[in-house]
């Protein structure tokens, strides 16, 4: 697991667009897994402001609101429209998303999976991290060998989303997301945590041990994993310094 620890959110963002930039340069068919929340908003404006060639670029999301229509401000579908979709040039069929209406989930995650293995697979897959260390939406104790399904939400992640829905009441339980055995089956995953309140998340995803109470730890099994932090974020790794010189010290192979 590369860490690479930035003094700023702005920072720590500029150097994974670059990274995401020189993938769509070299692949211009790549296919891309992608997040949603705050912590990717700062990516996808400075993707945007690249003004790159999003032509032949295929993507899927990781997650979407059971019961949640594509047209809900607070929808997925929303968000990546808004943040992403609808500045950029990628052709729509390209674009997947988690259908929160379909009728019947599990032969929609399946067809979901099977669309990822058609496309070639997911050559970078975008991350960010709860603060209870959740990827996509699988909560602390999920599978690490999970697949695409549906879960049930926590009340904290609830909480934390409730905003979006106008209070806790109408926080929706149940989503639809990858698990965790789809993430880690991206060739590359790029997970992005910023803030002093993700701290304690990222020791145990990077440090602790591998366990289903932080899931996003799986990712310590995965052979390609990049992590980008602000100091905050890295504020409880033990071992910072080394990290930094092994970023500051990159010999050009
Ligand atoms: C939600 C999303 C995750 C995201 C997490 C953190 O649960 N499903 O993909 O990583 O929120 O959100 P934020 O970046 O806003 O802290």
């Amino acid at each position: 697991m590369e860490v690479i620890i930035q003094p700023t959110q702005e920072a720590a963002t500029a150097v994974a667009a670059q990274f995401v930039a020189q993938l769509l340069r070299e692949k211009p068919r790549a296919v891309l897994g992608l997040p949603t929340g705050n912590t990717p908003l700062p990516l996808y404006r400075e993707l945007v402001r690249m003004k790159l060639d999003w032509h032949r670029v295929t993507t899927f999301n990781l997650d979407e609101y059971v019961g949640l229509s594509p047209q809900h401000p607070a929808s997925y579908h929303s968000f990546m429209h808004e943040n992403l979709f609808r500045h950029i040039n990628i052709t729509r069929k390209n674009i997947h998303i988690p259908d929160g209406m379909t009728g019947n989930i599990p032969g929609f995650c399946e067809k979901y999976e099977q669309q990822i293995r058609d496309a070639g697979g997911i050559d970078l897959q975008l991350l960010g991290i709860g603060v209870d260390g959740h990827s996509g939406f699988n909560e602390p104790s999920s599978s690490l060998a999970s697949r695409m399904r549906m879960k049930t939400l926590t009340a904290r992640t609830r909480r934390d989303n409730a905003k979006g829905f106008g209070g806790m009441a109408q926080s929706p339980h149940h989503v639809i997301t990858m698990g965790i055995g789809t993430i880690m089956e991206a060739r590359h995953c790029l997970l992005l945590a910023f803030g002093r309140k993700k701290a304690k998340a990222i020791a145990g995803m990077v440090e602790g041990p591998v366990t289903a109470m932080n899931p996003a730890s799986a990712l310590q099994l995965h052979p390609k994993v990049t992590v980008y932090l602000d100091e905050p974020a890295a504020s409880r790794l033990k071992m910072k310094p080394y990290y930094r010189w092994i970023f500051e010290n990159k010999p050009s192979l």
